[in-house]
């Protein structure tokens, strides 16, 4: 029989921060939400408690986890700065913008996954704020879903996936972005590299740092290679459902495709729309597309579809659309 799901939702009452913080003093793993999506956080310097959140998500340990400070004056405690992450953290943070640096001897291997790098963000959700401060302690923190699942955008989808492994989860609302941060490495600032796009752009990074901003993104066959991106596997954010991705749908190609088969679009299409077909926002902001993307797959990977097709937001790879078409491709890999 399957287990019943035993973790605690809790409002961020000043109580229960109190209560997950001294939790999370104590080595224990928490739920927590932050604006890119909902994290499992732990004592980043506790490499008992980083352990439990692999266990918990079943997690490969060389997938190395994102430390999350309550400031960029925290920042010296875990890394070794330069003046473009400054530059960059200065911009950026509170926000959803992760630098990957050479980490210092205090952040334990398993964060790392062994790595001499740590990467770091200090986030800007109100409530995950108030926790690091009462913490006192950076928090590791990777996305709160069972390892190969869609990111959770909600308490709920939280409790979903970990409910039966983890004992709280802090409730703070949907996430406003809704898809993970970016993550450039500034090992060497004269080479800024973007390991994952999100909601801070590529076109922003560069424009903040004045020189170009190296990404290689991977079309579905492709295999990064592990070393350079540990992690970014290209399967990941997967729906159970099958989904194929499309440069261009189109209301008439969902008409002639099986009933069982979903279409999602970005905007709503003209016309009359049969049941099957789907869009993230009425009018295709691209904002509003990628907050809702995450919580969409997963409604619709429990409708008992046989295949999802999904829209590709724009074929060119710029600005917010580049960070939803990289989720979808990751979630379309075989
Ligand atoms: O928005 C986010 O980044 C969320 C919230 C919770 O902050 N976190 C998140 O973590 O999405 P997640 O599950 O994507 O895992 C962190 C990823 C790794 O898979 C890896 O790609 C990258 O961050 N990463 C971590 N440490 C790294 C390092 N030292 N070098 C290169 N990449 C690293
Ligand atoms: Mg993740």
């Amino acid at each position: 029989m399957p287990r019943k799901p035993t973790a605690r939702v809790l409002k961020g009452t000043p109580r229960n921060l109190e209560l997950l913080a001294s939790r999370l003093r104590a080595g224990d793993i928490v739920g927590v939400p932050t604006e890119t999506v909902y994290g499992l956080a732990a004592d980043a310097l506790n490499p008992n408690a980083c352990r439990k959140i692999f266990e918990a998500k079943g997690r490969p340990v060389s997938d190395p986890l994102i430390v999350h400070l309550h400031s960029l004056r925290d920042l010296a405690n875990v890394a070794v700065a330069n003046s473009a992450a400054l530059k960059l953290a200065e911009t950026f943070w509170p926000g959803p913008l992760t630098l990957v640096l050479p980490k210092l001897e205090v952040v334990p291997s398993i964060v790392s996954a062994g790595l001499p790098s740590v990467a770091v963000r200090v986030p800007a959700h109100p409530l995950f704020r108030r926790l690091l401060k009462l913490v006192g302690r950076p928090l590791a923190a990777p996305s709160a879903n069972p390892f190969g699942y869609i990111s959770p955008t909600t308490a709920e989808h939280v409790r979903s996936g970990l409910g039966t492994k983890i004992r709280y989860i802090l409730d703070g609302g949907a996430s406003g972005i809704g898809l993970e941060s970016t993550i450039v490495d500034l090992r060497n600032p004269a080479k800024p590299r973007l390991l994952r796009p999100g909601a801070i752009t590529r076109e922003q990074l560069a424009e903040t740092l004045g020189c170009a901003i190296a990404w290689h993104p991977r079309r579905s066959g492709q295999i990064a290679k592990p070393q350079l991106a540990p992690g970014s596997l290209l399967r990941h954010y997967s729906p159970l459902t099958p989904l194929v991705i499309h440069t261009r749908a189109s209301v008439a190609l969902a008409a002639r495709s099986a009933p069982k088969e979903a279409w999602l679009f970005i905007s709503k299409p003209a016309g009359k729309l049969s049941k099957n077909i789907y869009w993230l926002d009425r009018s295709g902001n691209l904002r509003a597309a990628a907050r809702r993307l995450f919580a969409q797959l997963r409604s619709l990977d429990t409708k008992g579809y046989s295949k999802i097709h999904a829209e590709l937001a724009g074929a060119n790879e710029t600005g917010p659309a580049a960070a939803i078409n990289d989720r979808l491709r990751r979630a379309a890999a075989k």
